[in-house]
């Protein structure tokens, strides 16, 4: 571990109690009652899930289905957000902030009053809207960037409700499916390079590093988060705006119609990568996104259910900073911008 801090102090919240998040918060609570159960102590923070719902006590149960389809259940403090001016919170170590990117703003507004600047805030949003909007507004920025899978079961919400005697048995449940394992990168928002291993992000990074090893997750630390994040965000302008305007499965994309509409969008957005020095991955970006379309082929991507429970959508966070950079350099893109007007648009 990097730095001990006191337990009992050690407080991370983790704002957003959807799928990441949750499947976050269950397995750091995990890993610390492990290690208190075996060790008879633990550096890993204590967790705090806020939320904007409600629940019916001051903690929930958390039942995580791992992979293999193991249950895991840790209880978890929740509070909802608008209680943040309540002094009785402890102040967060660390802070992780799990909604959607079209949820950050208004998370930061009733946030910010309550930290310091020197808290450090990790943005874990796929797209590359949120990041730079809170970089404005907080130095202490980490971003994560991770290919792990969780979805929330359909269950979730219908659990029962305790009354005022009630057992930590009887806390109000809440699911995660842990779908699948993936790699975590995580890293300041501005790095100074290799060279600045000092820096308070850097060194909030490493910590944090070793939290997520500490609860199971592959995780590397990077100088360069940025180029990460498009290296997602590319990937994923290539399949979920496609798959979730004509409300297809992944492996579909490898079909006429779409396999020429994909080859389409990768040429668009490689372009865009060039024009603004974005490493290629080795492999090319056609191979790669090739690559992701086969070892998703089942899924439904995150847009294609937001579009069809008439959520927003994240086209914004993903399609957003390649329209600008596009537009800075001159490039047309004809089958994003078609894409981004449907999916701009509500959907039926
Ligand atoms: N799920 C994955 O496998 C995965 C993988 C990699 C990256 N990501 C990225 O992680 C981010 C979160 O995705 P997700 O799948 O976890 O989304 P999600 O299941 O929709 O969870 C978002 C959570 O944020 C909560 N929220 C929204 N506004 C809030 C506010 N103002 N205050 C407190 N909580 C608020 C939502 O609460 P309500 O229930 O009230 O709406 C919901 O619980 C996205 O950027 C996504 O692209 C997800």
């Amino acid at each position: 571990m990097h730095t001990m801090t006191d337990p009992e102090d050690n407080w991370l919240w983790i704002i957003g109690p959807g799928a990441i998040g949750r499947l976050l918060a269950a397995s750091l609570m995990a890993a610390r009652q492990r290690e208190l159960r075996e060790q008879g102590a633990s550096a890993l923070p204590r967790v705090l899930l806020l939320g904007r719902q409600a629940m019916a006590g001051q903690a929930v149960m958390l039942d995580m289905t791992t992979p293999e389809s193991l249950i895991v259940s840790s209880r978890i403090n929740h509070s909802t957000i608008d209680t943040l001016q309540d002094s009785s919170f402890r102040k967060p170590s660390a802070i992780w902030l799990t909604t959607k990117a079209h949820g950050v703003p208004a998370v930061w507004q009733q946030l910010a009053p309550h930290i310091t600047p020197e808290t450090p805030v990790t943005c874990w949003q796929n797209g590359l809207s949120a990041q730079p909007w809170l970089a404005e507004r907080h130095a202490n920025l980490l971003c994560a960037s991770t290919t792990e899978g969780a979805w929330l079961p359909a269950e979730t919400g219908a659990s029962t409700t305790p009354d005022n005697g009630s057992t930590a048995d009887d806390l109000q449940h809440l699911g995660v499916q842990h779908a699948g394992r993936g790699h975590t990168w995580l890293g300041a928002w501005q790095s100074g390079g290799d060279g600045d291993h000092d820096s308070q992000s850097n060194q909030a990074a490493l910590m944090q590093g070793d939290w997520l090893k500490a609860a199971g997750f592959a995780c590397e630390q990077t100088p360069d988060i940025q180029t990460r994040l498009w290296h997602k965000l590319a990937i994923n302008a290539a399949i979920n705006p496609l798959v979730a305007r004509y409300r297809i499965r992944n492996g579909q994309l490898r079909d006429r119609p779409f396999a020429p509409m994909v080859r389409q969008a990768v040429e668009e957005i490689s372009a865009v990568l060039d024009s603004e020095g974005i490493p290629a991955p080795e492999e090319g970006w056609q191979a790669l996104v090739e690559q992701v379309i086969r070892a998703t082929a089942n899924n439904r991507a995150s847009m294609l259910q937001d579009v069809l429970a008439g959520r927003p959508t994240e086209v914004e966070a993903i399609l957003g900073p390649l329209r600008s950079t596009a537009a800075r350099h001159g490039l047309a893109l004809p089958l994003l911008d078609d894409l981004y007007r449907q999916l701009s648009t509500p959907q039926r």
